[in-house]
């Protein structure tokens, strides 16, 4: 008896960890990029250097940095723009403030959505560090896994 139930605690931690280790850029992110970033990290959107030459008038013309393709996206994940994603779409439980980060907001039509949109954000990265650069350590870099 203890052992089935010692074997099912097995499978269920088995299980958890596959499916953790099964969210990758083209069976998940990809998807939840295209429905909630792409209107304006889209095709048109600029590359990040030129938008960063005039930040304030493409802010105000709702057009973010371009992300649309696996190497944009993760530009803002490990380096060089580190801890991006994870600082702009965290729901302010690991912020000092408990400030959420101002593109949660973007994951979802409602809490449920975006805490469910959240986790697999957060199950692509792996570390889910808010660190920027000069902070992070190679262990810390290491644990981005952001999988293709
Ligand atoms: C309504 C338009 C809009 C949507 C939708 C949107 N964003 Fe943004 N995003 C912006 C704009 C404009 C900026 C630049 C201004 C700022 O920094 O807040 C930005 C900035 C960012 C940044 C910071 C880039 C940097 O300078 O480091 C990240 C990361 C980001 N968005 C991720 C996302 C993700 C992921 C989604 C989808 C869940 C998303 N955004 C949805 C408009 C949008």
């Amino acid at each position: 008896m203890k052992t089935t139930y010692v074997l099912v605690g097995l499978m269920f931690i088995a299980a958890t960890a596959a499916y953790a280790e099964d969210v990758r850029y083209t069976t998940h992110i990809k998807q939840i990029f295209d429905q909630k970033c792409a209107g304006c990290h889209g095709g048109d959107a600029l590359e990040y250097g030129d938008f960063k030459k005039d930040e304030k008038k493409y802010t105000q013309m709702f057009k973010g940095p371009k992300m649309d393709s696996y190497a944009h996206l993760v530009h803002f994940t490990g380096w060089p723009d580190t801890g991006a994603i994870m600082r702009r779409l965290d729901d302010g439980k690991n912020t000092k403030e408990n400030k959420p980060g101002n593109m949660y907001q973007n994951l979802g039509a409602n809490e449920q959505e975006r805490q469910k949109n959240l986790k697999l954000f957060k199950d692509w990265v792996g570390n889910w560090t808010l660190k920027r650069f000069p902070e992070l350590s190679k262990d810390d870099l290491a644990g981005i896994k952001v999988p293709y």
